[in-house]
């Protein structure tokens, strides 16, 4: 009897992809998690910039100040543990003011991820330096034992970027920068709202650069943010954020002016972004408690699947959860599990919201081979070498890992079904080292 109950309970189930049942009758999607959150409180603070009609920041024919992107400032920086923080029109900009703010310009080196979003490496390039690619690990992150064959007596700055919800290894990485007299620039931008043992990521570095586009945690559809707690860097940020101006509502936040006016660009936000962020930043705690909870269900529900591997969580419990990741130990395997699980209604996908950027037509096709970039005259341009060959050990993770991307208000049905996908497909695909043998 315990002999026919056991091998019942054994019995994989056939999957959908072999005709089998799906698991959920409708496709699961993740949505965008700020727009989510929307509600009347998004819809007063709009208003009252329409009414006041005042979209311009720093001033408006009435006598009240505008005060919305003011506003957000104060509190982003407040809810990120940091000093000060300026708002910017999109993270690419926030990306580009704080290497304007770190000085970074013809002849230096940033080290960056080799994976990671196209901004990174575009806004060393716009600043005429030379991005250098490293490898990641398995947390889809900079990979603390390769970083340092990318830093050169060139390099200035080490770019942390933390990538998916997931904080990087800052306990490892952190001192190498230290080490190696790097300045740290943390892009926060897939991870707003996630923390490091505590403390919030952005917070660590010596200045930070986010996203607040909408498929980050949370948007006006566009936006970005710079912070920091060093008043120098801060002010750097903001003349270059608004044609080398340092206007009243900043220098009076940082006391006096320390610089004289620099060329610059304008990345400024509207009162209407920062109406809607304003409302956002207030539900930030909420939406990453909700995505916590979503991503833990999931984790719990498949714990003790054996043999399972997922992504590396330097700190599980700082970790936003936008997605679980699983370790199918091959391509092959990686792509029969997305094509399974699709089938089960349960949508996964290999890692995404970043590419690899040495392959990158740009890098590997135009940059290797252009001896007039600047960056190249004035630095080592000529050594460095992109393509497949330069980050073997990258592309060979992203190749292997399938995952399910989550969103803050999946019901308790969504994650059951979710669990029940990876728990009939993981085992059957996943190939160990006795299937490879096979
Ligand atoms: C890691 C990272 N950095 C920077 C950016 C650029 O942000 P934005 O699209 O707001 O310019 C993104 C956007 O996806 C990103 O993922």
């Amino acid at each position: 009897m315990l002999w026919t109950r056991r091998s019942f309970l054994a019995a994989p189930a056939a999957l959908a992809l072999d005709g089998g049942s799906p698991v959920r009758s409708t496709p699961l999607r993740a949505r965008h998690f700020g727009p989510l959150y929307y509600d009347d409180s998004e819809w007063t603070l709009l208003k009252e910039v329409w009414q006041t009609r005042s979209p311009f920041r720093f001033w408006n024919f009435e006598n009240r100040l505008p005060d919305k992107t003011a506003t957000l400032e104060r509190e982003f920086a407040a809810k990120m543990g940091v000093k000060y923080a300026l708002a910017v029109n999109s993270g690419t900009s926030a990306l580009e003011a704080a290497l304007a703010a770190l000085e970074v310009g013809p002849g230096d080196e940033v080290v960056i991820p080799a994976w990671t979003w196209h901004s990174c490496f575009h806004a060393v390039i716009r600043h005429g330096a030379l991005p250098v690619c490293a490898e990641i690990d398995e947390s889809f992150n900079l990979d603390p034992a390769r970083v340092e064959e990318a830093i050169s007596p060139r390099t200035k700055v080490l770019m942390i970027v933390h990538l998916q919800g997931n904080p990087a290894d800052m306990d490892r990485l952190l001192p190498i920068a230290r080490k190696r007299g790097l300045r740290v620039l943390e892009d926060v931008s897939q991870a707003v709202g996630a923390s490091y043992k505590g403390r919030r990521l952005g917070s660590m570095g010596d200045i930070a650069a986010a996203s607040l586009q909408v498929n980050k945690t949370i948007s006006a559809g566009e936006g970005g943010m710079v912070y920091t707690n060093d008043p120098l860097l801060f002010e750097r940020a903001v003349r270059f954020h608004d044609v080398g101006t340092l206007r009243n509502v900043h220098q009076e936040w940082l006391g006096a002016a320390r610089l004289e006016p620099v060329p610059g660009s304008n990345f400024r936000m509207t009162e209407f972004t920062a109406a809607v962020l304003l409302s956002q930043v207030r539900k930030l705690d909420r939406i990453v408690a909700d995505i916590r909870a979503v991503a833990r269900r999931v984790y719990e529900g498949i714990a003790d699947l054996p043999g399972l591997k997922t992504r590396l969580l330097p700190d599980p419990a700082g970790e936003l959860g936008v997605g679980v990741y699983l370790d199918l130990g091959s391509r092959q395997a990686r792509d029969v599990f997305l094509k399974a699980m699709r089938a089960e209604n349960v949508p996964a996908s290999a890692p995404s919201g970043s590419v690899i950027l040495p392959i990158q037509n740009y890098a590997e096709k135009k940059l290797a081979v252009h001896p007039e970039w600047p960056s190249f005259r004035a630095g080592r341009g000529p050594e460095i070498r992109y393509g497949a060959a330069s980050c073997p050990r990258t592309i060979a993770i992203l190749d292997r890992f399938g995952g399910v991307l989550l969103d803050p208000k999946l019901s308790e049905r969504d994650t059951q079904d979710i669990v029940a996908a990876i728990r009939k497909v993981y085992p059957q695909v996943r190939e160990t080292a006795q299937s490879a043998r096979a």
